[in-house]
């Protein structure tokens, strides 16, 4: 969703603003803006579209001085992305600047009440509430202004506020919304994520629901929802600026995809202690774990679709019957859910609303619950129960992909893991699968190699406009994301259906000028999924299967083909999802697409 920045030091807050923005810019991309308080007044520029909008309108920030102020990206919820609804908004007297993450549910009453005392609107935000409110309760106090418009607001936030009182000051606030506080020498900073933080610092405090902080240049003060100090822990960031950087790829997506044989690595060596995996934070006693009945696996977007392999990796070794819920169903679903049921939610950012609710409503009904979260202190880490962290480091390409992976990874090793414990691994098949785990930043360097080749394929199929992934088994649930990479980032029309079911009625589609991507590594099924290729060729459509390196058969029968390494049979689908994002990313170049900005998706969508 929305990205927010702040800044106070004694050198000009523009530029700075402007480079956290940058490195927010995943956040949302609808417009960009900043007020920066000069000492006598705010001064705001905000423009529709991209940060770089923002930058040459303002020569990178140098034609708006001062030194203490707030910028965001924004994601549009409330009115359309244009210049009067970019955030910063104004009080009317010009004394609060706010920039906002979330949505205030009870704005629509605000804004009436609001309207009824004469204040005039100019926006059409949620937002622009919180401004007057602040103007409304100031009486020559920022805090207490701060703390009454708290009172007033429902829904989600993290709030950016400069308010010019004397000298100028600087507020954060968070509600069911990151904000991570940054400490630096001489000046201290927040933002919506470390991202934009790092070339500063790698000091942060993380703020929790109902704190804010006062922010001046030497010092960050916390206070609780009634005005207290509160003393918080300053942890260290372990990502470096470079992560976070393109690192001369021409874009994060193609950087991140590389990335992915030591993200693995990094997920997974370190749990693997003289051949036996052990998670840091996962200690279920055995009467806890023998006492599972069921295991729910919930997320949203490709951590559900993580979700769907992890469901078959783990019903094969663990023989517990898994489900994979979408969290926005999940949770308005009056879900049946005991202290039997083990809920593993899955989340890159940890901040996705929807799969936060469901675990909240999970806990509630009494489900022991673990999150595979890739960023450290957010949201549903400290929610849940237990966290395993994948180790991906930051991922800003919008489309996931090295989070995808470590997430399978994550799920493989817990699959493992509890099969062992529950007794029911032999000891060689133990080790087989240590062995595999092993070999597979090797596997997934090989399916990147296959770069050239997917290259020329993409540009020869991407001018269908209509792609269809088939698979079963494993092959399903790794089709369900690709096709989910393509139509993110090239717009194309694409979907994923297990190769039984077209059939049933998808197949009416299918014609001349279709394309059906065929994932065939899954080999106990292969000869059904043979049958499925020849009955979308009966129907004129295209085919590209992807199969295990040495199956020469089905190479014969497809149009085109990809090569995969041949892995483990589990942990296949983490060396096929490769190629299948490279597809996903060069057809999307040659289609001219903004690959790491796709339209109308933000990175963390933190909105239900
Ligand atoms: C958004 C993104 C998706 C992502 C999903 C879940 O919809 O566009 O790419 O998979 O959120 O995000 P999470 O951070 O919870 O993994």
């Amino acid at each position: 969703m929305c990205g927010i920045v702040g800044f106070s030091g004694t050198r000009e807050a523009a530029p700075v603003l402007i480079d956290g923005l940058k490195r927010l810019e995943y956040r949302g991309y609808d417009s960009a803006g900043i007020a920066v308080a000069d000492g006598e007044r705010i001064n705001v520029a905000k423009v529709k579209g991209y940060v770089r909008n923002l930058s040459e309108m303002t020569h990178d920030g140098a034609d708006i001085k001062g030194f203490l102020g707030v910028g965001h990206t924004r994601w549009a919820t409330h009115g359309a992305p244009n210049d009067i609804n970019a955030h910063p908004h104004m009080s009317s007297d010009g004394r609060f600047a706010v920039v906002h993450n979330g949505i205030i549910e009870n704005y629509a009453q605000l804004r009436e009440e609001l309207t009824a005392k004469g204040v005039k609107f100019v926006s059409d935000t949620d937002t622009e509430v919180v401004a007057h409110l602040l103007e409304e309760y100031y009486q020559g106090d920022a805090k207490k202004a701060v703390m009454r418009t708290a009172a007033r607001l429902e829904g989600s936030y993290s709030l950016g506020v400069v308010c010019l009182d004397g000298t100028g000051r600087l507020f954060a606030m968070r509600e069911q919304s990151p904000l991570i506080l940054g400490v630096g020498v001489g000046e201290n900073y927040f933002a919506s994520d470390v991202a934009a933080l790092v070339p500063h610092t790698k000091n942060v405090i993380y703020l929790d629901d109902g704190e804010f902080a006062e922010i001046t240049p030497e010092e960050i003060t916390v206070y609780d929802v009634r005005g207290i100090p509160v003393n918080k822990p300053i942890s260290r960031i372990a990502w470096d600026v470079e992560a976070a950087e393109k690192g001369g790829y021409e874009h994060f997506m193609l950087k991140e995809i590389m990335e992915q044989p030591a993200c693995f690595k990094a997920t997974v060596e370190p749990r693997i202690k003289d051949g036996r995996i052990e998670f840091e934070s996962f200690s279920l006693s055995d009467e806890e774990l023998f006492g599972i009945d069921r295991i729910i696996i919930t997320a949203c977007g490709s951590a559900g679709y993580a979700g769907q392999v992890g469901r078959y990796v783990i019903e094969e070794l663990c023989r517990i019957p898994v489900s994979v819920e979408l969290a926005s169903e999940l949770r308005y679903r009056n879900p049946i859910i005991n202290e039997k049921t083990l809920l593993i939610v899955i989340s890159q950012s940890g901040e996705t609303a929807d799969t936060i609710a469901a675990l909240k409503e999970c806990r509630a009904r009494g489900a022991r619950t673990l999150a595979i979260v890739n960023v450290v202190g957010s949201t549903i880490a400290k929610l849940a129960d237990h966290v395993i962290y994948t180790w991906a480091g930051p991922e800003i390409a919008v489309a996931t992909t090295k989070g995808y992976t470590t997430q399978v990874a994550v799920l493989d090793m817990l699959a493992i893991y509890l099969a062992d414990r529950l007794g029911r691994l032999e000891k060689s098949r133990y080790d087989e699968l240590i062995v595999a785990l092993h070999d597979m930043p090797g596997k997934i360097q090989r399916a990147i190699d296959l770069n050239r080749r997917v290259k020329r394929l993409a540009k020869r199929l991407c001018r269908h406009n209509d792609i269809y992934f088939i698979g079963r088994n494993l092959d399903y649930a790794v089709s369900m994301e690709g096709s989910l990479k393509l139509k993110e980032i090239s717009y194309i029309f694409a979907e994923a259906y297990a190769a039984g079911e077209l059939k049933h009625g998808t197949i009416a589609l299918v014609e001349q000028g279709s394309l059906v991507v065929t994932l065939a590594c899954y080999e106990p099924l292969l000869e059904k999924t043979m049958s499925n290729i020849e009955e979308v060729k009966a129907r004129g459509a295209e085919v590209l299967a992807v199969v295990l390196e040495d199956n020469r058969q089905i190479v014969k029968m497809a149009d085109e083909f990809i090569l995969v390494p041949r892995t483990e049979p589990l942990f296949t689908p983490i060396a096929q999802i490769v190629p299948l994002q490279l597809f996903a990313y060069y057809v999307a170049k040659e289609r001219g697409c903004d690959i790491d900005k796709p339209k109308n998706l933000a990175k963390s969508v933190t909105v239900e």
